[in-house]
Protein backbone atom coordinates (compact mmCIF):
# COMPACT_ATOMS: atom_id res chain seq x y z
CA UNK A 1 0.00 0.00 0.00
CA UNK A 2 1.14 3.09 -1.22
CA UNK A 3 1.44 6.04 1.06
CA UNK A 4 2.36 9.54 0.15
CA UNK A 5 4.37 10.64 3.27
CA UNK A 6 4.35 14.95 3.55
CA UNK A 7 6.17 16.60 6.31
CA UNK A 8 5.91 19.86 5.38
CA UNK A 9 7.72 22.67 7.49
CA UNK A 10 8.35 23.45 11.42
CA UNK A 11 7.34 20.70 13.03
CA UNK A 12 5.87 18.63 10.47
CA UNK A 13 9.04 16.57 9.66
CA UNK A 14 9.80 15.44 13.32
CA UNK A 15 6.32 14.82 14.31
CA UNK A 16 5.87 12.68 10.75
CA UNK A 17 9.08 10.84 11.31
CA UNK A 18 8.34 9.23 14.66
CA UNK A 19 4.99 8.36 12.67
CA UNK A 20 6.60 6.32 10.09
CA UNK A 21 8.93 4.58 12.85
CA UNK A 22 5.53 3.63 14.93
CA UNK A 23 3.93 2.52 11.39
CA UNK A 24 7.07 0.47 10.21
CA UNK A 25 7.05 -1.12 13.75
CA UNK A 26 3.51 -2.24 13.29
CA UNK A 27 2.93 -3.17 9.73
CA UNK A 28 6.67 -4.55 8.66
CA UNK A 29 7.33 -4.15 5.11
CA UNK A 30 3.44 -3.42 4.21
CA UNK A 31 3.49 0.26 3.53
CA UNK A 32 5.50 1.52 1.18
CA UNK A 33 6.42 5.71 1.45
CA UNK A 34 6.83 7.78 -1.12
CA UNK A 35 7.92 11.37 0.14
CA UNK A 36 6.27 14.61 -1.26
CA UNK A 37 7.30 18.42 -0.91
CA UNK A 38 4.31 20.45 0.39
CA UNK A 39 3.94 23.79 1.86
CA UNK A 40 6.67 26.03 2.70
CA UNK A 41 9.67 23.52 1.68
CA UNK A 42 7.75 23.21 -1.56
CA UNK A 43 7.47 26.93 -2.26
CA UNK A 44 11.17 27.09 -1.28
CA UNK A 45 12.28 24.22 -3.66
CA UNK A 46 9.98 24.59 -6.34
CA UNK A 47 8.31 27.75 -6.01
CA UNK A 48 4.26 26.36 -5.05
CA UNK A 49 3.07 25.05 -2.25
CA UNK A 50 1.04 22.39 -3.90
CA UNK A 51 3.04 20.77 -6.64
CA UNK A 52 1.79 18.91 -9.26
CA UNK A 53 3.70 16.23 -8.83
CA UNK A 54 2.55 16.72 -4.98
CA UNK A 55 -1.16 16.37 -5.91
CA UNK A 56 -0.29 13.15 -8.58
CA UNK A 57 1.07 11.53 -5.66
CA UNK A 58 -1.80 12.04 -3.26
CA UNK A 59 -4.40 11.43 -6.05
CA UNK A 60 -2.28 7.98 -6.68
CA UNK A 61 -1.83 7.05 -2.67
CA UNK A 62 -3.60 4.51 -0.99
CA UNK A 63 -3.58 7.40 2.15
CA UNK A 64 -1.65 10.82 2.60
CA UNK A 65 -0.06 11.09 6.28
CA UNK A 66 0.66 15.23 6.43
CA UNK A 67 2.53 16.64 9.32
CA UNK A 68 2.00 20.27 8.83
CA UNK A 69 2.76 23.60 6.99
CA UNK A 70 3.18 27.20 7.92
CA UNK A 71 6.36 29.17 7.37
CA UNK A 72 6.84 32.74 9.18
CA UNK A 73 9.11 33.69 6.25
CA UNK A 74 6.10 33.30 3.69
CA UNK A 75 3.32 35.43 5.42
CA UNK A 76 4.23 37.86 3.07
CA UNK A 77 3.66 36.07 0.19
CA UNK A 78 0.43 36.60 -2.24
CA UNK A 79 -2.22 34.19 -0.94
CA UNK A 80 -2.24 31.57 -2.95
CA UNK A 81 1.75 30.80 -2.68
CA UNK A 82 1.48 30.49 0.98
CA UNK A 83 2.09 27.42 2.63
CA UNK A 84 -1.47 26.68 4.27
CA UNK A 85 -2.74 26.76 0.42
CA UNK A 86 -1.19 22.94 0.43
CA UNK A 87 -3.30 21.61 2.84
CA UNK A 88 -6.34 23.81 1.85
CA UNK A 89 -6.18 22.84 -1.75
CA UNK A 90 -5.23 18.90 -0.95
CA UNK A 91 -8.88 19.36 0.77
CA UNK A 92 -10.39 20.75 -2.21
CA UNK A 93 -8.31 18.83 -5.21
CA UNK A 94 -9.13 15.64 -3.59
CA UNK A 95 -12.88 16.03 -2.46
CA UNK A 96 -11.89 15.50 1.46
CA UNK A 97 -14.75 17.11 3.05
CA UNK A 98 -15.30 15.41 6.32
CA UNK A 99 -12.41 16.04 9.07
CA UNK A 100 -13.09 13.64 11.94
CA UNK A 101 -11.14 15.33 15.10
CA UNK A 102 -11.53 13.02 17.90
CA UNK A 103 -10.56 14.31 21.74
CA UNK A 104 -10.58 12.40 24.11
CA UNK A 105 -8.59 12.38 27.82
CA UNK A 106 -6.00 9.79 28.75
CA UNK A 107 -7.50 9.31 31.87
CA UNK A 108 -3.33 9.46 32.66
CA UNK A 109 -3.39 13.10 31.41
CA UNK A 110 -5.54 14.60 34.02
CA UNK A 111 -3.03 16.88 35.71
CA UNK A 112 -2.12 18.01 31.99
CA UNK A 113 -5.51 19.08 31.24
CA UNK A 114 -6.91 22.80 31.41
CA UNK A 115 -10.04 22.25 32.87
CA UNK A 116 -10.33 20.62 36.71
CA UNK A 117 -9.45 16.85 36.62
CA UNK A 118 -13.13 15.75 37.35
CA UNK A 119 -14.34 17.84 34.40
CA UNK A 120 -11.80 16.69 31.86
CA UNK A 121 -11.70 13.10 32.57
CA UNK A 122 -15.17 13.47 30.69
CA UNK A 123 -13.87 14.19 27.39
CA UNK A 124 -14.63 11.88 24.63
CA UNK A 125 -16.21 13.66 21.49
CA UNK A 126 -15.41 13.78 18.00
CA UNK A 127 -15.81 16.87 16.20
CA UNK A 128 -17.05 16.34 12.35
CA UNK A 129 -16.29 19.29 10.82
CA UNK A 130 -17.27 20.06 7.31
CA UNK A 131 -13.83 21.13 5.09
CA UNK A 132 -14.59 21.48 1.18
CA UNK A 133 -16.58 24.76 1.87
CA UNK A 134 -17.61 28.15 3.99
CA UNK A 135 -15.63 30.87 4.36
CA UNK A 136 -12.86 29.29 3.72
CA UNK A 137 -13.51 28.83 -0.11
CA UNK A 138 -16.18 32.03 -0.80
CA UNK A 139 -14.91 35.15 -2.92
CA UNK A 140 -12.62 36.89 -1.20
CA UNK A 141 -10.39 39.93 -2.11
CA UNK A 142 -9.65 43.11 -0.94
CA UNK A 143 -11.19 46.66 -2.35
CA UNK A 144 -11.58 50.27 -1.63
CA UNK A 145 -14.69 51.64 -0.35
CA UNK A 146 -16.63 54.58 -1.95
CA UNK A 147 -14.77 56.95 0.75
CA UNK A 148 -11.40 55.11 -0.25
CA UNK A 149 -11.06 52.78 3.01
CA UNK A 150 -9.34 49.50 2.13
CA UNK A 151 -12.01 46.52 2.39
CA UNK A 152 -11.32 43.04 2.91
CA UNK A 153 -13.80 40.21 2.30
CA UNK A 154 -14.75 36.79 2.34
CA UNK A 155 -18.05 35.14 1.15
CA UNK A 156 -19.28 32.41 3.61
CA UNK A 157 -21.89 30.17 2.10
CA UNK A 158 -22.92 26.21 1.71
CA UNK A 159 -25.42 24.98 -0.04
CA UNK A 160 -28.30 22.53 0.64
CA UNK A 161 -25.96 19.34 -0.74
CA UNK A 162 -22.88 20.20 1.37
CA UNK A 163 -24.96 20.63 4.30
CA UNK A 164 -26.70 17.38 3.38
CA UNK A 165 -23.51 15.48 2.89
CA UNK A 166 -21.76 16.28 6.37
CA UNK A 167 -24.84 16.20 8.12
CA UNK A 168 -24.77 12.38 7.16
CA UNK A 169 -21.57 11.91 8.38
CA UNK A 170 -21.96 13.48 10.92
CA UNK A 171 -25.14 11.30 12.05
CA UNK A 172 -23.44 7.86 11.29
CA UNK A 173 -20.60 8.58 13.42
CA UNK A 174 -22.88 9.38 16.36
CA UNK A 175 -25.01 6.19 15.50
CA UNK A 176 -22.09 4.38 16.03
CA UNK A 177 -21.06 6.19 19.14
CA UNK A 178 -23.36 6.81 21.96
CA UNK A 179 -25.75 7.94 19.79
CA UNK A 180 -26.17 11.82 20.30
CA UNK A 181 -25.34 14.71 17.50
CA UNK A 182 -24.86 18.20 18.32
CA UNK A 183 -25.41 20.30 15.74
CA UNK A 184 -23.10 24.02 15.77
CA UNK A 185 -24.09 27.14 13.92
CA UNK A 186 -24.81 30.63 14.05
CA UNK A 187 -28.05 30.25 13.07
CA UNK A 188 -29.42 33.84 15.21
CA UNK A 189 -27.23 35.98 12.98
CA UNK A 190 -26.34 34.34 9.82
CA UNK A 191 -28.18 33.06 6.59
CA UNK A 192 -25.36 30.17 6.19
CA UNK A 193 -26.04 28.87 9.55
CA UNK A 194 -30.21 28.93 9.24
CA UNK A 195 -29.84 27.04 5.97
CA UNK A 196 -27.22 24.47 7.99
CA UNK A 197 -29.87 23.95 10.61
CA UNK A 198 -32.86 23.22 8.48
CA UNK A 199 -30.89 20.73 6.34
CA UNK A 200 -29.77 18.77 9.66
CA UNK A 201 -33.36 18.96 10.51
CA UNK A 202 -34.02 17.12 7.33
CA UNK A 203 -31.56 15.16 7.01
CA UNK A 204 -32.27 13.55 10.38
CA UNK A 205 -35.53 12.14 9.59
CA UNK A 206 -33.27 8.93 8.20
CA UNK A 207 -31.55 8.57 11.52
CA UNK A 208 -34.91 8.12 14.55
CA UNK A 209 -32.02 6.31 16.53
CA UNK A 210 -29.83 9.64 16.99
CA UNK A 211 -30.62 12.57 19.45
CA UNK A 212 -30.29 15.54 17.83
CA UNK A 213 -29.49 18.68 19.14
CA UNK A 214 -28.54 22.57 18.11
CA UNK A 215 -26.40 24.89 19.86
CA UNK A 216 -25.08 28.06 19.02
CA UNK A 217 -21.01 28.08 18.38
CA UNK A 218 -20.32 30.66 21.33
CA UNK A 219 -22.17 29.01 23.40
CA UNK A 220 -20.44 25.34 22.55
CA UNK A 221 -17.39 27.19 22.70
CA UNK A 222 -18.63 27.80 26.70
CA UNK A 223 -20.26 24.52 26.73
CA UNK A 224 -17.01 22.68 25.76
CA UNK A 225 -14.93 24.26 29.04
CA UNK A 226 -17.76 23.68 31.45
CA UNK A 227 -18.78 19.93 30.39
CA UNK A 228 -17.27 18.73 27.39
CA UNK A 229 -18.84 15.29 28.99
CA UNK A 230 -22.40 16.41 27.25
CA UNK A 231 -21.08 16.15 23.94
CA UNK A 232 -20.74 12.98 21.52
CA UNK A 233 -20.53 14.03 18.75
CA UNK A 234 -20.24 17.23 16.98
CA UNK A 235 -21.43 18.50 13.54
CA UNK A 236 -20.35 21.85 12.30
CA UNK A 237 -19.30 24.21 9.32
CA UNK A 238 -15.06 24.62 8.63
CA UNK A 239 -14.34 27.60 10.38
CA UNK A 240 -16.18 26.73 13.38
CA UNK A 241 -14.85 23.09 13.51
CA UNK A 242 -11.59 24.56 13.28
CA UNK A 243 -11.83 26.97 16.51
CA UNK A 244 -13.70 24.32 18.21
CA UNK A 245 -11.19 21.49 17.61
CA UNK A 246 -8.41 23.76 18.81
CA UNK A 247 -10.19 24.54 22.69
CA UNK A 248 -10.80 20.65 22.35
CA UNK A 249 -7.59 19.89 22.35
CA UNK A 250 -6.72 21.72 25.54
CA UNK A 251 -9.52 20.76 27.42
CA UNK A 252 -7.73 16.61 26.36
CA UNK A 253 -3.92 18.01 27.57
CA UNK A 254 -3.01 19.20 24.41
CA UNK A 255 -2.85 20.12 20.94
CA UNK A 256 -0.03 17.65 20.60
CA UNK A 257 -2.65 15.09 21.39
CA UNK A 258 -5.03 15.40 18.60
CA UNK A 259 -4.91 13.42 15.35
CA UNK A 260 -7.75 13.92 12.13
CA UNK A 261 -8.69 12.58 9.65
CA UNK A 262 -10.02 13.97 6.26
CA UNK A 263 -12.00 11.33 4.44
CA UNK A 264 -13.88 12.02 0.77
CA UNK A 265 -16.46 10.23 -0.68
CA UNK A 266 -13.95 7.04 -1.81
CA UNK A 267 -13.12 7.29 1.77
CA UNK A 268 -9.39 8.20 0.83
CA UNK A 269 -8.04 10.04 3.85
CA UNK A 270 -5.64 12.21 4.78
CA UNK A 271 -4.40 12.08 8.33
CA UNK A 272 -2.78 14.60 10.00
CA UNK A 273 -2.49 16.11 13.87
CA UNK A 274 -4.96 18.98 13.92
CA UNK A 275 -2.00 21.54 15.18
CA UNK A 276 0.34 23.59 12.51
CA UNK A 277 3.90 23.68 12.34
CA UNK A 278 4.53 25.51 15.21
CA UNK A 279 7.26 28.02 14.37
CA UNK A 280 8.08 28.36 18.18
CA UNK A 281 9.37 25.07 18.67
CA UNK A 282 10.60 23.98 15.33
CA UNK A 283 13.96 22.15 15.35
CA UNK A 284 14.43 22.05 19.22
CA UNK A 285 13.32 18.50 19.37
CA UNK A 286 10.12 19.84 21.95
CA UNK A 287 6.94 18.69 19.53
CA UNK A 288 4.77 16.41 20.98
CA UNK A 289 4.74 13.83 18.24
CA UNK A 290 1.77 11.67 19.53
CA UNK A 291 -0.99 13.68 17.68
CA UNK A 292 0.84 12.38 14.56
CA UNK A 293 1.05 8.64 15.90
CA UNK A 294 -2.58 8.48 16.75
CA UNK A 295 -3.13 10.11 12.94
CA UNK A 296 -1.20 7.04 11.77
CA UNK A 297 -3.45 4.98 13.67
CA UNK A 298 -6.67 6.47 11.95
CA UNK A 299 -5.07 5.75 8.61
CA UNK A 300 -4.90 2.33 9.30
CA UNK A 301 -8.23 2.20 10.38
CA UNK A 302 -10.29 4.37 7.79
CA UNK A 303 -7.79 4.15 4.99
CA UNK A 304 -6.12 0.48 4.95
CA UNK A 305 -8.46 -2.24 6.78
CA UNK A 306 -5.56 -2.34 9.80
CA UNK A 307 -8.31 -1.88 12.46
CA UNK A 308 -5.95 -4.59 15.23
CA UNK A 309 -2.48 -2.59 13.88
CA UNK A 310 -4.67 0.93 15.17
CA UNK A 311 -5.54 -0.71 18.03
CA UNK A 312 -2.14 -1.52 18.86
CA UNK A 313 -0.56 1.65 17.80
CA UNK A 314 -3.90 3.41 20.66
CA UNK A 315 -2.76 1.13 23.51
CA UNK A 316 0.86 1.87 22.99
CA UNK A 317 0.44 5.48 23.67
CA UNK A 318 -1.94 4.68 26.38
CA UNK A 319 1.10 2.51 27.83
CA UNK A 320 3.94 5.13 26.80
CA UNK A 321 1.55 8.14 28.83
CA UNK A 322 0.86 5.39 32.06
CA UNK A 323 5.14 4.80 31.94
CA UNK A 324 5.37 8.52 32.60
CA UNK A 325 6.45 9.54 29.12
CA UNK A 326 6.03 13.37 28.99
CA UNK A 327 6.87 15.70 26.37
CA UNK A 328 7.32 19.61 27.21
CA UNK A 329 3.91 20.35 26.73
CA UNK A 330 2.33 17.54 28.81
CA UNK A 331 4.70 19.00 31.54
CA UNK A 332 8.05 16.61 30.74
CA UNK A 333 11.02 16.93 29.78
CA UNK A 334 11.21 14.13 27.32
CA UNK A 335 12.10 14.92 23.37
CA UNK A 336 9.81 14.17 20.36
CA UNK A 337 12.29 11.41 19.45
CA UNK A 338 12.27 9.95 23.06
CA UNK A 339 8.29 9.83 22.69
CA UNK A 340 8.47 8.03 19.68
CA UNK A 341 10.80 5.82 21.67
CA UNK A 342 8.54 5.15 24.57
CA UNK A 343 5.47 4.07 22.13
CA UNK A 344 8.40 1.73 20.57
CA UNK A 345 8.89 0.62 23.86
CA UNK A 346 5.09 0.05 24.47
CA UNK A 347 4.74 -1.77 21.36
P1 LIG B 1 0.32 25.86 15.94
O1 LIG B 1 -0.66 24.77 16.14
O2 LIG B 1 1.41 25.62 14.98
O3 LIG B 1 0.98 26.24 17.35
C1 LIG B 1 0.21 26.80 18.41
C2 LIG B 1 0.95 26.58 19.74
O4 LIG B 1 0.89 25.19 20.09
C3 LIG B 1 2.42 26.93 19.67
O5 LIG B 1 2.84 27.49 20.90
C4 LIG B 1 3.10 25.59 19.46
O6 LIG B 1 4.42 25.51 19.95
C5 LIG B 1 2.17 24.64 20.19
N1 LIG B 1 2.16 23.30 19.56
C6 LIG B 1 1.58 22.97 18.39
N2 LIG B 1 1.79 21.68 18.12
C7 LIG B 1 2.53 21.18 19.12
C8 LIG B 1 3.06 19.89 19.41
N3 LIG B 1 2.91 18.84 18.58
N4 LIG B 1 3.78 19.73 20.56
C9 LIG B 1 3.95 20.75 21.40
N5 LIG B 1 3.45 21.99 21.19
C10 LIG B 1 2.75 22.21 20.06
O7 LIG B 1 -0.53 27.15 15.54
P2 LIG B 1 -0.04 28.64 15.11
O8 LIG B 1 1.13 29.03 15.91
O9 LIG B 1 -1.25 29.47 15.15
O10 LIG B 1 0.38 28.47 13.60
C11 LIG B 1 1.72 28.24 13.16
C12 LIG B 1 1.71 27.96 11.66
O11 LIG B 1 1.07 26.70 11.42
C13 LIG B 1 0.93 28.99 10.85
O12 LIG B 1 1.62 29.20 9.65
C14 LIG B 1 -0.40 28.32 10.60
O13 LIG B 1 -1.03 28.79 9.46
C15 LIG B 1 0.03 26.89 10.47
N6 LIG B 1 -1.01 25.86 10.74
C16 LIG B 1 -1.02 24.78 9.91
C17 LIG B 1 -1.89 23.74 10.16
C18 LIG B 1 -1.90 22.56 9.24
O14 LIG B 1 -0.91 22.33 8.57
N7 LIG B 1 -2.94 21.77 9.17
C19 LIG B 1 -2.72 23.78 11.28
C20 LIG B 1 -2.67 24.92 12.11
C21 LIG B 1 -1.80 25.96 11.85
C1 LIG C 1 -6.10 23.26 10.51
C2 LIG C 1 -5.45 24.57 10.16
C3 LIG C 1 -5.83 24.98 8.74
C4 LIG C 1 -7.32 25.26 8.74
C5 LIG C 1 -5.06 26.19 8.16
C6 LIG C 1 -3.57 26.02 8.26
C7 LIG C 1 -5.45 26.43 6.74
O1 LIG C 1 -5.74 25.55 11.09
O2 LIG C 1 -5.91 22.28 9.78
O3 LIG C 1 -6.77 23.19 11.54
O4 LIG C 1 -7.76 26.36 9.11
O5 LIG C 1 -8.06 24.35 8.35
MN1 LIG D 1 -6.68 24.74 12.90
Amino acid sequence: MLIALLPGDGIGPEVTEQAVRVLDAVTGDALSFERGLVGGAAYKAVGHPLPPETLDLARRADAILFGAVGDPDCDALERHLRPEQAILGLRKELGLFANLRPARLFPELADASALRPEVAARIDLVIVRETNGDVYFGEKGMRTTADGLREGYDIMSYNEAEVARIARVGFETARARRGRLCSVDKANVLETSQLWRDVVIEVSRNYPDVTLNHMYVDNAAMQLVRDPGQFDVIVTGNLFGDILSDQASMCAGSIGMLPSATLNSRSQGLYEPIHGSAPDIAGQGKANPLATILSAAMMLRYSLGKAAEADRIEAAVAAALAAGARSPDLGGRMSTAEMGDAVLAAL
